[in-house]
């Protein structure tokens, strides 16, 4: 059975409107941020909650970093709310990137057999695609969100205010996301952000908002489709299959993952034209949109090819030891498949910068 619909709110202003979260919201609330983060919303939040009706707000700060999105730090999250006495009617809300959101939302789910969460993502990554779609998760060693549940949120709040002090690596990080979005799901998109990628790089109010709104209602209508991950949502990983095997060879340390989802979209792409499934043309515009973006669109200097396939080889996403592809058919359309030869693969890789 599908979970219960929940709102998603992005806009400008919306951690000040206490209206958005009044029927939300229990009395009791606990807040998990990052200091920095923190510093900057918090106190707007506080007051807006407690506009909203909450009577016991506090806020737990824990450092930032994917090397924190451990079992270690749900534990810390779990240990709070029992000392100060949280009980099911309880709200816990993430406050920062997809990182406290995985965390938070993980913890959540798991205390109590369950608590109402609320994303408040204050990345671009978080806005468009972490926030939504109620998959929750913590690392275990070097492997990346291997521990997790489904468990959606009370309420998505994306306010865009908070996008102004993202810093720039991030915010361009988080774009190949939507770029991703339009060149699998919707060419319009994919054509929007062709003419207003300068504008959107500026941080320009109103065509931030419009590409926020748009990517997020295309991950929420995914989600809606597949909510458990079972088929459709498989697209979502365009670009992973390669982005996974440099995140992992580099160690999780010199690549963001939208950085190296736009190296992973590229070989994708190449894919696509190897099998003839797309024309040169559009594997020139995602180039160009790409490397506008300020985005990497080369494999970095130095990786192998025997790295990489090694890396892929052991991607979770495999079936009955095959790699699973997803390849574009056309501008804004994705399929899965698994049977593309592996000379092909290594000519991609090649001609892309993999050494032997
Ligand atoms: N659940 C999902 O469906 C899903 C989807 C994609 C990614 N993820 C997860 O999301 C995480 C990546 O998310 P991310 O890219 O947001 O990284 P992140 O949460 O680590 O944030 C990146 C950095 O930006 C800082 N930051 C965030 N918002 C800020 C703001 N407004 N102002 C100043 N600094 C800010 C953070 O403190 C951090 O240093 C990974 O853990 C990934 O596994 C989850």
């Amino acid at each position: 059975m599908p979970a219960k619909a929940y709102p998603i709110f992005v806009g400008y202003d919306l951690l000040a409107q206490p209206n958005l979260f009044q029927s939300h919201l229990h009395k009791a609330v606990c807040v998990v941020s990052h200091p920095e983060i923190a510093a900057s919303y918090f106190p707007l939040l506080e007051q807006t909650l407690q506009k909203a009706g909450a009577r016991k707000i506090t806020s737990l700060l824990l450092p930032a970093g994917d090397a924190h999105k451990t079992l270690a730090f749900a534990e810390k999250i779990w240990s709070f709310l029992s000392n100060l006495h949280y009980h099911r009617d309880t709200t816990l809300i993430a406050l920062g990137g997809g990182m406290i959101g995985d965390l938070v939302g993980y913890s959540g789910a798991c205390y109590m057999r369950g608590l109402d969460v609320i994303q408040c993502p204050t990345s671009l990554l978080a806005q468009v695609d972490a926030a939504i779609g109620g998959k929750t998760a913590v690392n275990l060693q070097n492997s990346k969100n291997l521990i997790g549940l489904f468990h959606q949120p009370r309420m998505v709040l994306s306010d865009l205010n908070t996008l102004q002090t993202l810093p720039n690596r991030e915010f361009i990080a988080g774009l190949a996301e939507l770029i991703k979005y339009g060149v699998i799901l919707d060419a319009a998109l994919f054509e929007w952000l062709e003419t207003h990628i300068v504008e959107i790089l500026a941080r320009k109010p109103q065509a931030l908002e419009r590409a926020v709104v748009w990517a997020s209602q295309i991950k929420a209508d995914i989600v809606a489709k597949d909510e458990k991950d079972q088929n459709l949502r498989a697209v979502l990983n365009f670009g992973h299959t390669i982005a996974h095997a440099i995140e992992s060879i580099y160690h999780y340390e010199k690549y963001l993952h939208g950085e190296a989802v736009a190296m992973g979209m590229i070989i994708a792409m190449q894919l696509s034209l190897a099998l003839g499934l797309i024309s040169a043309n559009l594997l020139d515009r995602l180039i160009a949109l790409l490397t506008k973006a300020g985005l990497p669109i080369f494999l970095p200097d130095g990786i192998t090819l025997e790295a990489i396939l090694a890396k892929i080889q052991l991607d979770k996403k495999h079936s009955q030891g095959q790699i699973r592809w997803v390849l574009v058919e056309a501008l804004g359309q994705a399929q899965l498949r698994e049977n593309v030869p592996l000379p092909m693969i290594y000519d991609v890789l090649k001609a892309s910068g993999a050494s032997m």
